[in-house]
């Protein structure tokens, strides 16, 4: 079997649209709407082929599913792709023939930003259809949902260290950050203000020398931040960052940032454990993104301070999942696939093939 064969999961639905005179080619996929409406980001990027773009389709909306259940969510998990060069394809009229594509689904998938996709791109997408979060709060969206990622990711943060240290408090604790992006600064302003110690990595230097002005961080290569001797090494910049050549390198006590997909491959957990150092799993720790854009769908419209306390849950949530790898007896990566899939059985029962009102 191909590729996209593999990334089958029993998904719902998968819709390939087109539009000729715009260009649009994009893949929706739907792998659950069991526990509501399916929601998640477009990434918009110039795939070698269709194969490789219905795959990363495939993969991303069962991954969504779990990161929704995992949250609490009313929701399932889809993600789109649309296959092109977003500087040179990205027009007006590509994203609006997008967003109708988007409402021909009638509200079983809803769209967000992700790599590639901007807030003022979904200020376009939702002039053709209700199903599209995070826009700009001037657009009625909720904004930049790197926000609510830095909070529930420094929640977790606490979670970890209550975990280890019998204290949620990170005063003189030192996490070393990879990536001081759009969440990774605003986590590094939550640990300082905290009294936590920073060391900073970007292959960005205007990003570290700011860091380093504001909070003090020390300023670490790109190629060692992960070594750094700190008490958290906290991945926000990649992907597979937890690997062969890393893990062997690491001198913390815990793993736990919001990059997606930190390890490399599953047995990455089980090194970590063996090596004694805590994973706070990453969609779990991450979810704040996706909590702050799902709020947008409430009746009532966004509110900031409703989905921050729903972040805030975050802390509960890894706690309940490091209490299963504990008495499971499995990392904390299965144990959170474990709380997921309880979650999609207990409450995902109740309703199926999820169809708007
Ligand atoms: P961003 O693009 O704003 O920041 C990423 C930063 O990493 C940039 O400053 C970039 O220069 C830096 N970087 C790139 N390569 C690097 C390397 N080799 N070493 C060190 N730094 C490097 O992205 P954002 O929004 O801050 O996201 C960070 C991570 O969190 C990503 O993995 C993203 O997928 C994940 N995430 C983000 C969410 C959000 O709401 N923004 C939600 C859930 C996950």
């Amino acid at each position: 079997m191909g590729e996209p064969f593999q990334q089958f999961d029993g998904h719902e639905q998968v819709v390939f649209g087109r539009d000729d005179d715009s260009g649009l080619r994009a893949i929706i996929a739907i792998h659950s709407t069991r526990l509501g409406p399916s929601l998640g980001g477009t990434r918009f990027y110039p795939y070698a082929d269709d194969t490789a773009a219905l795959t990363d389709a495939l993969r991303l909306s069962r991954a969504m599913a779990y990161k929704a259940a995992a949250a609490g969510l009313d929701l399932g998990g889809g993600k789109a792709v649309i296959i092109g060069d977003p500087a040179t394809a990205k027009s007006e009229a590509l994203l609006r023939a997008y967003g109708r594509l988007v409402e021909s689904l009638g509200g079983r998938y809803i769209t967000a930003c992700d790599v590639g996709t901007y807030p003022a791109d979904m200020a376009l997408v939702a002039r053709e259809t209700r199903w599209a979060t995070g826009a700009d709060p001037v657009e009625g969206g909720s904004g930049d949902s790197g926000v609510l990622t830095a909070y529930g990711t420094f929640i977790g943060l606490q979670a970890c260290a209550s975990e280890l240290w019998g204290s949620p408090s990170l005063g003189g604790r030192h996490v070393a950050i990879q990536g001081v992006g759009k969440v990774g600064r605003r986590l590094a302003a939550y640990v300082h203000e905290a009294g936590g110690k920073l060391s900073v990595a970007d292959t960005d230097a205007s990003a570290v020398e700011w860091c380093a002005g504001q909070f003090g961080a020390e300023v670490v290569g790109t190629e060692k931040i992960h070594a750094v001797d700190a008490d958290i090494f906290s991945p926000n910049a990649l992907g597979a960052v937890i690997n062969d050549d890393t893990i062997g390198e690491l001198q913390c006590r815990v793993v736990a940032g919001a990059a997606n997909n930190q390890l490399a491959d599953p047995r990455h957990g089980e090194a970590l454990a063996d090596a004694g150092i805590l994973y706070a799993p990453d969609y779990v720790i991450n979810a704040g993104g996706l909590i702050q854009v799902a709020d947008e769908l409430h009746p009532g419209g966004y509110s900031e301070e409703r989905a921050r306390a729903r972040a805030a849950g975050i802390g509960d949530r890894l706690r309940a999942v490091l209490a299963l790898a504990r008495s499971d007896g499995v990392t904390t990566a299965v144990a959170a696939d474990r709380f997921a899939e309880a979650r999609m059985a207990a409450v995902g029962g109740l309703r199926r093939f999820w169809l708007p009102s």
